[in-house]
């Protein structure tokens, strides 16, 4: 039987055809994992299944029978569940508040929290979905924050379970538990739609695949019966190189220098002091599980957090003011959580391609703006780094997951700077965005930039790295070089000594 079952599903957005006739049928108790570029239309062919869009044309069935999703409430009645790509929770309440938020039944007028707490506690245990119930979700690192989203939507009773990208913010052990996860829901009887860019979880999750294409479905397969390098000739319609290729560069003098920074955090994840220094013409990569001090070191850098000790230096100049500061003396950011830093999602594409400097020539001339100035740059951006957008003028919130990041390595690329903070630089891209923004960086490197890699992908680290450091609870414990022994780096990672490495 069909768990659910679309049928010439149609959907434009202006211009943009983001499904075009889709069928796509899922089967009951299957891992169906949904792959396609960054703005195939993923994301907006499951906001119809969820009742979030509205489909032009196009019919569903859900358990065999005909249905009609008007909105989110009517697709978990069916029994549908959706753990978005862009978290949806509530920064202020806890994580029992957002779980059970809309659902809240009232004892004698009063909300019983207690044995909410309790209820989701035990949810929690059963599908080890590690979290505190209490904390507030402000708080929480991005993981967590997705096994609350996983909570919300079991909670509800789902019993076909959407997932979008739920990988891109998860390390590689995140990812592992989140797999064992799957593998306990699936023998609960569950159906699970999985999306994801990375073709090794589809191959490793899934029992059947489809790719989307410029809104078509190219071929749905048994992933038994297909290979990585299958599905990304599918997705994309040519060959992708799935490794770059990294020129023999000599590294200069010091750029950016770090000097015995020390954060304290409100998380408990602490920066206990770091000393590092990215030469000229070098990609430095910091490897880690992620909440060793990752998100405490990147704000230190990018003058998002001003409180700390130590210094942090470009070239002889200290850098001590906030972002604008920094970014004045050649340093670009990359940031991790593109939601919260890298976008006004509000504001349109060209108005984002140009923030931070939009009141410099050429955009701004003795405080008036000069639009033409501004479309032009933003034409050629959008162009070069072949941005998915239904025109310049479209807000940014309505690009897909992948173009966000895309429009964000765009501007920071255009500062032409001399250090780059680039923290999880292909979360949530394509794999010939991938093969795009990796190329972009090597290219810095090659003239004489320094970047700064921060990222979960160790495969990334290892392939765009000169060296490698290792941050483990706040502190650099080895450095490597980037041809290491992988065994080793996961060992360092995990917090063995050199000794025992
Ligand atoms: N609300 C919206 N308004 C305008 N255009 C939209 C809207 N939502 C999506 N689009 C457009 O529809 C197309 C498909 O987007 P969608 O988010 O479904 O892609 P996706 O396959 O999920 O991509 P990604 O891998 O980057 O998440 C894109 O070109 C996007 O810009
Ligand atoms: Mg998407």
């Amino acid at each position: 039987m069909n768990a659910a079952e679309l049928t010439g599903i149609t959907k434009r957005f202006g211009t943009v055809n983001a499904n075009d006739a889709v069928s796509l049928s899922i089967r009951t108790g299957e891992v169906h994992s949904l792959l396609g570029e960054n703005g195939a239309g993923k994301t907006t062919l499951m906001k119809i299944l969820f009742g979030l869009h509205h489909a032009d044309a196009g019919s569903i069935r859900v358990n065999g029978e005909a249905v009609t999703i008007r909105r989110p409430s009517d697709a978990i009645a069916l029994g549908i569940g959706m753990v978005h790509q862009h978290f949806m929770l509530v920064p202020r309440l806890t994580v029992t508040e957002n779980v059970i938020a809309g659902t809240e039944v009232a004892r004698r007028g009063f909300l019983d929290m207690a044995s909410a707490t309790a209820q989701v506690r035990e949810l929690a245990e059963r599908y080890r979905l590690t979290v505190n119930p209490t904390a507030r979700v402000e708080n929480i690192s991005v993981g967590e924050q997705q096994r609350v989203e996983i909570l919300k939507a079991l909670y509800r009773r789902a019993r076909i379970l959407i997932l979008d990208e739920p990988t891109a913010v998860l390390t590689p052990q995140e990812t592992d538990e989140l797999f064992s996860i799957i593998e306990r829901l699936k023998e609960d009887g569950q159906t699970i739609i999985f999306i994801t860019h990375k073709l090794r979880e589809t191959m490793a999750v899934s029992d059947r695949v489809t790719v989307l294409r410029d809104g078509r479905v190219v071929d749905t397969v048994n992933t038994s019966e297909t290979t990585p390098a299958d599905l990304a000739r599918m997705m994309v319609g040519r060959e992708v190189l799935l490794r770059v290729e990294r020129m023999p560069v000599e590294a200069g003098d010091t750029i950016l220098e770090v000097t015995e920074l020390s954060v304290e955090s409100a998380l408990g994840a602490h920066v206990r002091g770091v000393s590092l220094q990215v030469r000229a013409g070098e990609i430095l990569g910091i490897a880690g599980v992620e909440g060793n001090g990752q998100l405490e070191l990147e704000e230190a850098i990018s003058g998002l957090r001003r409180h700390y000790n130590g210094t942090i230096a470009i070239g002889d100049r200290e850098l001590r003011g906030g972002p604008e500061q920094r970014r004045r003396l050649g340093l670009a950011h990359i940031p991790s959580d593109r939601q919260r830093r890298g976008i006004i999602g509000g504001f349109s594409v060209a108005w984002n391609l140009i923030l931070g400097s939009q009141w410099r020539q050429p955009f701004a001339r003795r405080g008036v703006f000069r639009i033409a100035s501004i479309v032009a740059f933003a034409k050629q951006l959008v162009r070069d780094f072949a941005i998915r957008a239904a025109g310049l003028f479209a807000p940014a919130s309505s690009l897909s997951g992948g173009n966000q990041q895309k429009l964000i390595i765009a501007r920071e690329f255009s500062r032409q700077p001399e250090v780059v903070l680039a923290c999880q630089p292909t979360r949530g891209v394509d794999v010939g965005a991938i093969e795009y923004i990796h190329k972009q960086l090597l290219e810095l490197r090659e003239r004489g930039k320094g970047v700064l890699l921060i990222s979960a992908e160790l495969d990334e680290v290892r392939a765009l790295s000169d060296r490698i450091l290792v941050l483990y609870e706040g502190r650099i414990v080895a450095e490597r070089p980037a041809d290491c022994d992988d065994h080793e780096l996961g060992l360092l990672m995990a917090g063995h000594t050199e000794e025992s490495a």
